[in-house]
């Protein structure tokens, strides 16, 4: 079981437990603004780009080659962005905190 907080644009925090499934579909299921999983979780549309807290970014580890290459397109992307598809909900993820992406 993993604890992970969202925090939105509006500056709205969301705390969410999940034990498995994406952080994407996690989101996506509480309709947490600012993360529409376009594509479905196949790495193709940035829609879940999140931040993440920069002291998590060992618990999350850095983007693969192809996020990286879809995060490229994306003007807000920075070293701290993920697409959140692409983090699997384990017990490594509690206590991760991620900023929804403008
Ligand atoms: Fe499309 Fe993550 S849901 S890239």
């Amino acid at each position: 079981m993993a604890k992970i907080t969202f925090i939105t644009n509006d500056n709205e925090t969301i705390v969410l437990e999940a034990a498995s499934g994406s952080v994407m579909e996690l989101a996506v299921e509480h309709n947490v603004k600012g993360i529409d999983g376009d594509c479905g979780g196949v790495c193709s549309c940035a829609t879940c780009h999140v931040h993440v807290r920069p002291e998590d970014m060992e618990k999350t580890g850095s983007a693969s080659e192809i996020e990286t290459d879809m995060l490229e397109l994306d003007d807000n992307a920075d070293a701290y962005s993920r697409l959140s598809c692409q983090l699997e909900v384990s017990a490594i993820l509690d206590g991760v905190v991620l900023k929804v992406a403008k």
